[in-house]
C-alpha cells in the first residue's frame, strides 16, 4: 500500500530516478504521486492528483538535483486529492510515508496544542509534524525519529528528508517493508525491488525499528539504541525482464502465461531427482490434527480450494478464516494445530496480525508466501516460497495458482504421512504434475473461446458464477477476478443455495457462468443449473472433457468451455485458466485499467 523511493547520489539526475521508481511501483497505490528534491539548496515539492504521467507532466525539465524522495499513494486518510498526497512538509522536515497512523488524530491535538497547524486530512502531515517537533526538542535527529516512533501507533515505513541536511536521506521503519538500495556512488531506499532494479540488485533489509542514513557514498543502518549494525547485502536473483511486460499489453496477461513456468517452479523447488521427493523434501506435517488457514482475497480463496483437498485426501479438519476475522475473534486450537497463513506479498496487514497472534498463543505457523524476505516470510516458524516471481497486476493470477498448488501438495503429503493414501497412489497423484503445465498452456491458447464468453457479458450489470463443493471455491475466485477488473457485479453461489432466496434475482437473459468438474456431485449441480437456465439465465458451461462427454447433448447451457482431465487433486489448476481469462478480456472489452484498478493496490499494509 504506497510505493517509496528515494535517490542520493552524483551520478544521475535524481528526478528521473524518482519517476521510473514511481512507476515501477504504480501498482502498490496509484492515485496520487508526489516528490521533494533539492534545488539551490532548497526542498522543492511537486504533487499531482492521479497517476504518475500527470506528475511528470507537472515537472519542469530542466530540474537537476542529486538528492530526492518520491511517493505513489493509496489514499487512507482524506481523499486523493493534492493537497493530502505526499511528500508532506513541517517544519524543518520533509518526509514521505507507507502505512497508517492509527493514533494520529490524538497526535494532532496534543501537536495543534504546540502550536502546529495542519493542511491536510493525512496521518502523514501529523508524523511529519512530530517529527519535527522531537527535533526541535532533541537536536538529534535519530532521537528525535525515535521518540517519533515510540509515539506513533499503527504501521509504518518513512523516507525523511532535514532541511539542515541535504546530503542525506533518513528512512525508519516499523511494519510496513523498506529497503536500502547499494549503488555505485548513489543509493536509494524503496518499498519494493521493481523500482531500483534498473540501477542495481543489491539491497538490504531494513528490519522493524531500524533506521537508516544514506548519501551518495555511505549507508549506516542504526538499532533503536543507535548500535551500527552491519547488515547482510543482498542480491535480487530475478532479472529485470521478469518484472516487465515482455511484449504482452497487460502485466495480467504476462503473468497468466507465466503460469506453466510458476507451476513448474514451485513444485521443483522440493524435486532433486524425481517427484517422490516433493514426499520427503516439503515440511514435516505429522504432529497436526488440524489446520487453519488464514489469509484475505484470493490468497483466501486458494484456502477454500486447500481445505476441500486436505480434507477429502488427508481426512484432517481444515477451518479457513478470512484474516480480518481471524485476528479479532476466538479461535479454537492448540499443539496440534497448524495455522497456515496464506500471503502472495508477505506484507498483507491482517495476515500479519494473525500470524502474531497465533504466535503469542504458541500455535506452530507456516507461512506459504512469494515475496521472499517479507514480514510473514521472516516471522512464521515455517515458510514455503510459491516461486511465482514478481506479481505486478494488482489482481493475482499466477500466485494464486502456486498457492493452490502448494496446498494440494500438502494434501498429499499429510495423506501419505496419515496412512489416509497410499505410497503408490501418491505417486501417481504427482506424476501427473508433470503434464500440468503443457494443458495449461494449451487452456491458455484457447483465448478466442474467453473472448466469444467476455462478449456475452460485458455489457452486463451482473451476474453469477455457480458451483458446488471445489467448483464454489473456484467460482469466488473467478467472481473476484472479474468484479475487480471489469467492476461488473457478480456474485459465486453454492449452486444448491441459489433456490434458498437469490434465484428470484434470475431473469431472461441474466448471466450465469457455471463450473462443473466434480464427478461426485456433477448430477446435483447440473439440476440446479436447469432450474436456472429455465428461469431465462443465458449458461455458460465450464466443464471437465469426461463430463462434458456426459452432458453434450443437453440443452441446459448456452456455450460451453471444456477443461483438459487431471487428476482430482490438480484439476483446479487447470479450471481457473479460463475464469482468469474471461475476467481479462471483459475488463478489455470495456476498456478498464486492468493492471491498475480503481481503489486497489497490491500490497495492503493497513488493517
Ligand atoms: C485479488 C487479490 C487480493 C489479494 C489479497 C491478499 O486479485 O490480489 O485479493 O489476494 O489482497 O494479498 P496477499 O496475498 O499479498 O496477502
Amino acid at each position: 500500500m504506497c510505493g517509496i523511493i528515494g535517490y542520493v547520489g552524483k551520478n544521475k539526475n535524481a528526478l528521473h530516478v524518482l519517476i521510473a521508481g514511481l512507476k515501477a511501483l504504480e501498482y502498490r497505490g496509484y492515485d496520487s504521486a508526489g516528490i521533494a528534491f533539492v534545488n539551490d539548496n532548497n526542498i522543492e515539492i511537486i504533487k499531482s492528483e492521479g497517476k504518475i504521467k500527470n506528475l511528470e507532466s507537472k515537472i519542469d525539465k530542466n530540474y537537476n538535483s542529486n538528492i530526492g524522495i518520491g511517493h505513489t499513494r493509496w489514499a487512507t486518510h482524506g481523499c486523493p486529492e493534492t493537497i493530502n498526497s505526499h511528500p508532506h512538509r513541517v517544519g524543518n522536515v520533509t518526509i514521505v510515508h507507507n502505512g497508517i497512523i492509527e493514533n494520529y488524530e490524538q497526535l494532532k491535538n496534543e501537536l495543534e496544542k504546540e502550536g502546529y497547524k495542519f493542511i491536510s486530512e493525512t496521518d502523514t502531515e501529523v508524523a511529519c509534524a512530530l517529527i519535527d517537533f522531537f527535533y526541535k526538542e532533541t537536536k538529534n535527529k535519530l532521537s528525535a525519529l525515535k521518540k517519533a516512533s515510540s509515539k506513533m501507533k499503527g504501521s509504518f515505513a518513512f523516507g525523511i528528508i532535514f532541511d539542515d541536511d541535504l546530503d542525506n536521506i533518513y528512512a525508519m521503519r516499523k511494519d510496513s517493508p523498506l529497503i536500502i538500495a547499494v549503488g555505485d556512488k548513489e543509493n536509494f531506499i524503496a518499498s519494493d525491488v521493481p523500482a531500483i532494479l534498473e540501477y542495481t540488485n543489491k539491497y538490504i533489509l531494513l528490519d522493524k525499528n531500524e533506521y537508516a542514513v544514506i548519501n551518495d557514498n555511505e549507508i549506516k543502518i542504526y538499532d533503536d539504541n543507535f548500535n551500527i549494525l552491519n547488515k547482510e547485502i543482498l542480491t535480487y536473483g530475478g532479472t529485470k525482464e521478469v518484472a516487465m511486460k515482455n511484449g504482452y499489453e497487460h502485466f495480467m496477461l504476462k503473468e497468466i502465461n507465466d503460469e506453466p513456468k510458476v507451476i513448474l517452479d514451485t513444485y521443483m523447488q522440493f524435486v532433486q531427482s524425481n517427484l517422490k521427493d516433493i514426499l520427503s523434501n516439503m515440511p514435516d506435517l505429522s504432529k497436526y490434527d488440524k489446520f487453519d488457514i488464514v489469509a484475505c482475497g484470493s490468497a483466501y480463496h486458494a484456502g477454500l480450494v486447500g481445505k476441500n483437498l486436505i480434507e477429502e485426501y488427508a481426512n484432517v479438519p481444515v477451518n479457513v478464516e478470512l484474516a480480518s476475522e481471524y485476528r479479532y475473534k476466538k479461535n479454537f486450537n492448540n499443539n496440534k494445530t497448524l495455522t497456515i497463513l496464506i500471503s502472495q506479498s508477505g506484507e498483507t496487514a491482517d495476515t500479519l496480525a494473525a500470524l502474531r497472534k497465533a504466535k503469542e498463543k504458541n500455535i506452530d505457523t507456516l507461512g506459504i508466501i512469494n515475496v521472499v524476505g517479507s514480514s510473514i516470510a521472516r516471522e512464521a516458524d515455517k515458510v514455503i516460497y510459491i516461486k511465482a516471481g514478481a506479481e505486478i497486476s494488482v489482481a493475482t493470477t499466477k500466485a494464486y495458482q502456486a498457492q493452490v498448488l502448494i496446498l494440494a501438495l500438502i494434501a498429499i503429503n499429510k495423506g501419505v504421512v496419515d496412512c489416509s493414501i497410499s505410497l503408490e497412489d501418491a505417486i501417481n497423484y504427482l506424476n501427473e504434475l508433470e503434464e500440468i503445465p503443457k494443458k495449461i498452456e494449451n487452456l491458455i491458447s484457447n483465448i478466442e473461446e474467453y473472448k466469444m464468453v467476455a462478449q456475452t457479458i460485458y455489457k452486463k450489470e451482473h451476474l453469477f458464477f455457480l458451483g458446488r463443493g471445489i467448483d464454489y471455491a473456484l467460482s469466488m475466485e473467478g467472481s473476484l477476478k472479474l468484479k475487480e477488473i471489469s467492476y461488473i457485479h457478480s456474485e459465486a453461489y453454492a449452486a444448491g443455495e441459489l433456490k434458498h432466496g437469490t434465484i428470484s434475482l434470475i431473469e431472461e437473459g441474466t448471466s450465469v457462468i457455471a463450473i462443473v468438474t466434480d464427478e461426485k456431485i456433477d448430477e446435483k449441480t447440473v439440476s440446479n443449473i436447469k432450474e436456472v437456465k429455465a428461469r431465462g439465465a443465458d449458461v455458460t458451461l465450464i466443464t471437465t472433457e469426461k463430463l462434458y462427454k456426459k452432458y453434450e447433448n443437453s440443452n441446459f447451457y448456452d456455450r460451453k468451455i471444456i477443461i483438459p482431465m487431471s487428476n482430482v487433486l490438480f484439476q483446479e489448476l487447470l479450471t481457473i485458466v479460463p475464469l482468469q481469462l474471461i475476467a481479462y478480456e471483459t475488463a478489455k472489452l470495456r476498456g478498464e485499467s486492468i493492471d491498475q484498478p480503481r481503489n486497489l493496490a497490491k500490497s495492503v499494509t493497513v488493517e
